[in-house]
Formats: C-alpha cells, sequence, structure tokens
C-alpha cells in the first residue's frame, strides 16, 4: 500500500498516472462511472437529485476489488476528494490487511490443509450478502449479473512479482471453498479471515482531501469504515 498526500488531480491526471500501471479496467456497476471517463469508478455517499453519484456502499466488507472476476484487478489506485469529519476527527477510513503476512505466520498443518484448495468468487453472492445484512444501497441488474458470472480461484495465490504467497480468499467475494460440505467451508473461511485481519498484518489510513493511495489487490484485502452519513459527505474516485 503506497499512499501520496497533496494531490490535485483533475481526472486526466489521475487517469494518466494510473495509465503507467497498466492496462484500466470498467467496472460492471455502470450506474457509478465518471460520465466522461468510464475507467473512473465514483465511490461516494453523495447525493444528487436523490441519486446516488457513486457507489455508496463500497468496502463495507474485507475483500480484494474484482475478485469475482475470471482476471481480478492487480492493483487499484483511490484519490480522496471530500472526506467526512466530525469534532476534528477524520471518518471513512479504510484499513488494507498484508494477505502475504497473513499467509506466512499460518501454521503449517493449515498451509498444509488448504494447498491446493479453490473456491468460488461471486458478485451476485456479494449483492445477496449485504442485502442478507440489511446495508444494501446499490442493486445488480440482469445484465450486470450476466457480465460477471461466478468464477474459480485458488484459495491462496502466488504473487506474480516477488512469488510469496498470499491468502486470497476474503469475506465479501468468496461464496463458498470447492468441494467441502457448507459448514466447514464456513468455517474455514471465516477462520482464515479472522487470522488475516488481525493487528499485526493490517494498516489504518486516515484520509485527508488530495490523498492518492495505490495497492496491490493480490498482496492485500481491505475495508472501508462507513462511520459517517449525509450531510458529512465523502467523494473518491478509484481506478483499477
Ligand atoms: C474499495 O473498496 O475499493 C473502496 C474503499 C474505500 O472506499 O475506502
Amino acid at each position: 500500500v503506497m499512499v501520496f498526500r497533496n494531490q490535485e488531480l483533475k481526472p486526466e491526471g489521475f487517469l494518466r498516472f494510473s495509465k503507467y500501471f497498466g492496462e484500466l479496467e470498467v467496472h460492471v456497476l455502470d450506474q457509478y462511472l465518471h460520465s466522461e471517463y468510464p475507467e473512473i469508478l465514483i465511490v461516494s455517499n453523495v447525493l444528487e437529485d436523490d441519486r446516488n453519484i457513486g457507489i455508496p456502499d463500497a468496502g463495507l466488507y474485507w475483500h480484494t476489488d474484482l475478485s469475482y472476476m475470471a482476471a481480478p484487478s492487480r492493483g487499484s489506485i483511490l484519490y480522496a476528494i471530500e472526506v467526512p469529519k466530525s469534532n476534528g476527527r477524520t471518518l471513512g477510513n479504510t484499513i488494507w490487511a498484508s494477505t502475504a503476512a497473513a499467509y506466512e505466520a499460518l501454521t503449517i498443518d493449515t498451509k498444509r490443509q488448504i494447498s491446493g484448495m479453490k473456491a468460488t468468487f461471486s458478485l451476485s453472492g456479494r449483492f445477496e450478502k449485504v442485502a442478507e445484512d440489511e446495508k444494501a444501497d446499490t442493486e445488480l441488474t440482469i445484465d450486470q449479473g450476466n457480465r460477471a458470472p461466478d468464477v474459480i480461484h485458488p484459495v491462496v495465490r502466488t504473487h506474480p512479482v516477488t512469488n510469496r504467497k498470499c491468502i486470497f480468499v476474503n469475506e465479501l467475494h468468496t461464496s463458498d471453498i470447492v468441494g467441502l460440505p457448507q459448514a466447514e467451508s464456513r468455517a474455514l473461511l471465516a477462520e482464515l479471515q479472522e487470522h488475516t485481519i488481525q493487528t499485526e498484518f493490517v494498516y489504518r489510513h486516515s484520509w485527508l482531501p488530495g490523498d492518492v493511495v495505490m495497492w496491490d489487490n493480490v498482496a492485500t484485502q481491505h475495508i472501508a469504515m462507513h462511520d459517517y452519513s449525509l450531510p458529512q459527505r465523502r467523494l473518491m474516485h478509484r481506478t483499477t
């Protein structure tokens, strides 16, 4: 995770910077794309004409971006434009966990147990989970669901650059471990999740307007704190 403070970026500059690192993706939730620059996903609780201008419930649970796609995002970049505050305290922090450090700290037995295991990752499952918890602010259309069918990925991925092994399953997008009975799969996913987000593996970022944070979606997973509401405004631009 890398943090750059005090940036002043127009969408063109943010895209130019993002493109230094690879080809950009256009998010499947097209209702939240920047109207002129579709590679920018707007993450925001701001309403205009009673409509959310950006995705309001992004990052409610631990996840890596687009891990439900056949080719998950290699990295993400988030640019803070408006940050909510209360009594001088910044709200809407984001927390990242190192999935590489977490993997290395697993017991030998758990490493053996999960070696070679595969899991299902599901965008529609993400929507069901958020709706079940009555936190849904976003809807998935049938067409969007069809563009992101469930996919299978390994439970542990090897980082393409460092070769470190990283825990890839996450709370939001992983629905089950292939071949395990449901109760066992749920218990193992919960155990891996709880292990990954221990204090020693995490960095918590308190945003300032102008911050650009970029991160590795193999070596980390993240969650955003939804501890604010309008009139406290949060507005971010994201590329993947
Ligand atoms: C995300 O999940 O990519 C958004 C994180 C955030 O809003 O802090």
